[in-house]
């Protein structure tokens, strides 16, 4: 037997407004074709004044419980991904269990930027095959609205905030690449890339800062990286891309997207995409993408999942695993 984290829920949550790409044509110099025809982003949410990243995370998480059946106090550890924290500290994953009304178990974040949720699930999983937690909320929130400069054109047309959610579970499975769960994981990082993708404040400077971004740089990068590191994980669970039912990437680009599916030689049909109406949600971007994945019919029990993420760090990392 072989203990496994299966997925036994999965919510989301978006904030109420949204805001169309024509709606910056007033205020920056830029276009609603040149964002579609660039990134494929049509829309974004952008959180209210006074919401934050911890109330859109304990949205998503109370999503998660009621789909899986599931109270607070059957949670064992809370793990968010995010580089958006409400506060510099504490964690936003234990402003959540507080949120929840959990007195018991751990929680904590993990900061790995647009990589986040493939660095949460990484860990979430370690939690649970090593027998230190049987059930695992892990969270992808971020308000990055609140990091963007509206000056910069470069940049803030890109991004969106939302918050996503799974529950993992510890279940006895078989130890072979048909058993649901998490089959394998890759993480990467290579931080000399650190000036392509930071914000240029923090605790050293005594703001907060702004996101800047050399995004044709991180293009660069992308393709090559996602599309290896998801063939790393495979070969890991013993499987190959011919295996692959879906494909649920980090929502950054639809370039990036469809470059990637077509190095691992699959058809944008089996791609999850949501780039188009949530923008670049960051650690986000992969839970949401799985839970519209879920509403529209695309993912089910026992398809076999790839999910790769790249971001600030540079960091990157693929997850594969059985629905
Ligand atoms: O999620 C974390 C990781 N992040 C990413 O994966 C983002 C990766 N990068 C990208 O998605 C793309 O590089 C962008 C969408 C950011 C930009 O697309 P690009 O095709 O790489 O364009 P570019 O940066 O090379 O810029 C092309 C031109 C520039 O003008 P010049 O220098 O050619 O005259 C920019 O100034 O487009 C200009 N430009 C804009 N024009 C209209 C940049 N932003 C805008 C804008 N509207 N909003």
């Amino acid at each position: 037997m072989t203990r496994r984290s299966v997925v036994i829920g999965a919510g989301h949550y978006l904030p109420e407004r949204i805001v169309e790409n024509a709606e910056f044509e007033g205020s920056i110099d830029t276009t609603d074709a040149w964002i579609r025809s660039r990134s494929g982003i049509e829309r974004r949410h952008f959180a209210a004044d006074g919401e934050t990243t911890s109330m859109m995370a304990t949205r998503a998480a109370e999503a998660t419980l009621t789909m899986a059946g599931k109270t607070p106090e059957d949670v064992d550890a809370i793990v968010v991904a995010t580089s958006t924290p409400d506060l510099t500290f504490p964690s936003v994953a234990t402003m959540v269990q507080a949120r929840l009304g959990m007195t018991k178990g751990f929680a904590f974040d993990v900061q790995a930027v647009c990589a986040g949720f493939v660095f949460a699930l990484t860990n979430a999983n370690a939690l649970i095959v090593s027998g230190q937690a049987d059930r695992v909320l892990v969270i992808g929130a971020e308000t990055f609205s609140k990091i963007i400069d509206w000056t910069d054109r470069s940049t803030c047309v890109l991004f969106g905030d939302g918050a996503g959610a799974l529950l993992l579970e510890a279940q006895d499975c078989a130890g072979d690449s048909s058993d649901r769960g998490i089959l394998a994981t890759d993480l990467n990082s290579d931080g000399r890339h650190k000036d392509l993708l930071y914000v240029d404040g923090g605790v050293s400077t005594r703001t907060t800062g702004y996101l800047r971004m050399q995004g044709n740089q991180v293009f660069r990068h992308a393709v090559e990286k996602l599309s290896s590191t998801a063939t790393t994980a495979l070969e890991k669970a013993g499987l190959g891309t011919q295996d692959i039912d879906w494909i649920v990437p980090h929502q950054a680009n639809i370039r990036i997207i469809q470059g990637t599916a077509k190095k691992l030689d699959l058809p944008m049909d089996q791609v999850v995409v949501t780039v188009q109406d949530h923008g670049n949600t960051s650690a986000a971007s992969i839970p949401l993408a799985m839970c519209v994945g879920l509403q529209r019919g695309q993912i089910k029990q026992g398809d076999l999942i790839v999910t790769e993420a790249i971001g600030g760090g540079l960091a990157w990392g693929a997850v594969v695993l059985r629905w």
